[in-house]
């Protein structure tokens, strides 16, 4: 294909990580199923990834992937991994380990589980707003997304928050599809540490419980059968990357795009019925998840092209939100949007767990920011964008209001 000569998927290109959108279009019109020059698969078509992610032939399990063996090349980076996998979480395995862990842990993400954390969620919201309400400035980031999501699981003391920010901050880094092995290094070191500090979070957890979801995690038990130490630290590990870093970036990515569109941000305003529809728009618009990934468990078509076993395929979550076929007019925010089958959440057996807490935040969040903060606007300083690819955020989100 003489295209796919001059169309390159690097999601690392600073005009890529700043707006990945263009190039997102390009593929998917010149090239949906894209063989990159790191030789895995790119799929940015709608269709194609929501069927890949519902395709029992492809895994979820790296260690089924081809690639495996290049993280291995350093013995220490070897050897955290093969500790690690005494207990991978659920998000890195395939049936039936998958469906026993799924199962379990469900029983503290229920409607009424994430209906129980309303109050606490609002209370949190309130007093985070309460600080800034005065001062006429604010980092949505700082000082409403990132604390927001930590407090409500696991109720990170503010004393261990820094630390337990530096550790998770390291760790997303393995989900960026190439790692630098200093990177990967330090993000492996940061994992260990966190499983120390959890360790300890779950022991005291367990002589006090309290109201939060690690609590809930402790207390889950089917037919009899519990979560075992091991397995219940590397859930947590998953939440703090899948649950935690996600909903920080869809609460600042939401509101950047808001105040980027102050006609939304008005309509919103008017009508706060829409609040529902809106959070899937902002899902949709800029997907805090970029891509995911399978390991292709037999050779396979995907649109007319041979995926063998062993191969990575990439599923661009942000592409597949953006695709005309699915979406008309994809690029426009539009907060009534109907139908919105956006795959920010994932699909498949993997489906994101935590969607009806991520969404009850998010709702939260951004329902208290219209309210106390009507005149919220962007400034003084630009947006800084997060480093990572996979993740799509900011770091920083600085705003100001009449105060
Ligand atoms: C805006 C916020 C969030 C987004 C965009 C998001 C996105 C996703 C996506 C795309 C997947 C599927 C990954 C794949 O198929 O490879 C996933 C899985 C998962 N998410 Fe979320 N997530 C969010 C919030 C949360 C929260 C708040 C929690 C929990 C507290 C959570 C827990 C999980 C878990 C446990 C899985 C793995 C489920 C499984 O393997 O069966 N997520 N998430």
């Amino acid at each position: 294909m003489s295209t796919s000569e001059t169309l390159a998927f690097n999601p690392f290109l600073p005009e890529v990580h700043e707006d990945p959108y263009p190039l997102y279009h390009r593929l998917r019109a010149e090239d949906p199923v894209h063989r990159s020059a790191l030789g895995m698969w790119v799929l940015t078509r709608h269709a194609d990834v929501l069927a890949v992610l519902r395709d029992p032939r492809m895994s979820r399990d790296p260690r089924r992937s081809e690639r495996i063996e290049l993280l291995r090349s350093s013995a220490e980076v070897d050897e955290l991994l093969t500790s690690e996998e005494a207990a991978p979480s659920m998000l890195f395995v395939d049936p039936p380990d998958h469906t026993r862990l799924r199962v379990l842990v469900n029983k503290a993400f229920t409607p009424a589980a994430v209906e129980r954390l309303r109050p606490r969620v609002e209370a949190i919201v309130a007093g985070l707003l309460d600080r800034v309400a005065g001062a006429g400035a604010m980092d949505v980031v700082e000082d409403l997304a990132y604390p927001l999501p930590v407090t409500v699981m696991f109720g990170v003391p503010e004393a261990a928050r820094e630390r337990f920010r530096a550790w998770s901050r390291e760790l997303v880094r393995l989900l960026d599809p190439v790692v630098a092995s200093d990177a990967l290094e330090r993000a492996l070191q940061a994992r260990l540490a966190l499983r120390g500090y959890l360790r300890g979070l779950v022991a005291e957890r367990r002589a006090h419980p309290s109201g939060d979801l690690l609590t809930a995690l402790i207390v889950a038990e089917d037919h009899g059968h519990k979560l075992s130490e091991a397995e219940l630290v590397s859930m947590c590990v998953l939440l703090l990357v899948a649950g935690h870093e996600t909903t920080v970036n869809l609460i600042a990515n939401g509101t950047v795009a808001l105040l980027r569109h102050p006609e939304a941000w008005a309509q919103l305003q008017a009508d706060p019925s829409l609040l529902g529809s809106a959070v899937e728009e902002l899902l949709r618009y800029d997907s805090p998840v970029q891509f995911t990934s399978r390991h292709a468990l037999a050779d396979l078509d995907i649109g007319g092209r041979r995926v063998r076993a062993g191969e990575t395929v990439v599923a661009v979550l942000g592409a597949a939100n953006r695709d005309p076929a699915q979406f008309p007019d994809p690029d426009r925010l539009d907060l009534a949007r109907k139908p919105n089958r956006h795959v920010a959440f994932g699909g498949g057996i993997h489906f994101c767990l935590g969607a009806p807490l991520a969404r009850t935040e998010a709702r939260i969040a951004i329902s208290a920011l219209l309210a106390r903060l009507p005149g919220l606007e962007l400034g003084p300083r630009p947006p800084v964008r997060r480093d990572t690819v996979t993740l799509r955020g900011l770091a920083s989100l600085p705003a100001k209001f009449p105060p």
